[in-house]
């Protein structure tokens, strides 16, 4: 009897020790390829929803360009308040006045990634995916940091 108990409270714990990085099994790792491939094909960012505040086509200033969508996952969104959870991610489409796809600038929230900066993993992609910068650049990190509060996130209030 006694020796059955253990059985199952070790069962239940191997249990707990899966689930939490099962929760993440589906997340890519803080590089842009793998983001890429996120965002693009396992789960591609436009089926995503817009912050309440935020919807669809918005002006925007620099350095970003002068229009622009920023996309969420239910990660971000289901957030109610600072700091969002970890696996949130914002995906920014940066348009010209022409309309045209600039570039598309991400934010990636990554446990343990940069802690002292909020932990997220930053990367500015062309339209067709390729990086530059990506990590934790000083400018994006440094200008979203006024805003350290609110998560390093500008087009969002949490109330
Ligand atoms: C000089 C300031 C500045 C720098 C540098 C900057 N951003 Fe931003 N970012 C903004 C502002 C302002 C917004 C609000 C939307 C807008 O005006 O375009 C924004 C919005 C965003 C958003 C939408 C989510 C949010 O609300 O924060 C993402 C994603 C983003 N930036 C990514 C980046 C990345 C990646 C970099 C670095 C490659 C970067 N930003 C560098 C000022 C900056």
């Amino acid at each position: 009897m006694k020796k059955r108990t253990i059985t199952i409270g070790s069962l239940l714990i191997s249990a707990c020790l899966c689930v939490g990085p099962l929760a993440f099994a589906d997340m890519p790792g803080p590089d842009p390829g793998s983001l890429w491939d996120h965002i693009t094909k396992v789960s591609p960012y436009k089926e995503w929803s817009f912050w309440p505040d935020h919807q669809g086509m918005q002006p925007g200033r620099a350095p970003h360009g002068p229009l622009h969508k920023v996309y969420v996952n239910d990660r971000a969104l289901n957030s109610s308040r600072p700091p969002v959870q970890y696996g949130a991610i914002e995906v920014k489409e940066n348009y010209s006045k022409a309309m045209e796809l600039k570039a598309i600038t991400v934010m990636y929230k990554v446990q343990g990634y940069n802690a002292k900066d909020g932990d997220w993993f930053w990367a500015k992609f062309t339209p067709d995916g390729k990086a530059k910068p990506f990590g934790k650049p000083a400018g994006c990190v440094g200008c979203h940091g006024t805003r350290a509060k609110n998560d390093f996130i500008l087009v969002h209030e949490f109330n």
